[in-house]
């Protein structure tokens, strides 16, 4: 499979969802099937920031059955919330604390969606494989998040 090529079909499909499109959740879910269907992936979703309960609550999603909150600081997930920076895990087992929603999942890349600078969302991609995500799905999918932003 050509990654790069593969992206580049990925985006133009989301510009033209979003260029359609302007509801929240509608485009939240159309974005994690087209990410899903293109590439093997385990789990594609997103973690809304609920600032009142100081936590990630699910958000739409593709896969298996997920956690639903997560915690601050905890996880992946959490601490790319509380870094406000993306994270590639290539072996999950490695990364201090992450939060197993699945025993699947052997990588992870974590992106946070950023509104006026502060973090809003999370898009969480899981691979069975390990070692599966680089700096240039984090450049991608990085892309794909700021195109989201204006969601918010
Ligand atoms: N592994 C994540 C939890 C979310 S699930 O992978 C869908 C974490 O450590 O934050």
């Amino acid at each position: 499979m050509n990654k790069k090529k593969e992206y580049d079909s990925v985006q133009k499909m989301i510009t033209s969802l979003l260029e359609g499109e302007n509801n929240l959740i509608a485009n939240l879910a159309n974005t994690p099937a087209v990410i899903f269907e293109r590439f093997e992936l385990l789990w594609v979703g997103f973690y809304f920031v609920s600032e009142a309960e100081n936590q990630l609550v699910l958000g739409p999603f593709q896969g298996p059955l997920a956690c639903t909150r997560i915690n601050y600081g905890k996880g992946v997930c959490g601490t790319a919330w509380k870094d406000g920076e993306g994270i590639i895990v290539p072996d999950v087992d490695s990364f201090p604390g992450h939060i197993a929603c699945s025993a699947l999942s052997k990588s992870e890349i974590v992106i946070p969606i950023k509104k006026d600078g502060k973090v809003v969302a999370i898009l969480d991609i899981d691979s069975e494989k390990n070692d599966e995500f680089n700096q240039d799905d984090l450049v991608e999918l990085t892309k794909i998040c700021k195109k989201l932003s204006f969601l918010f």
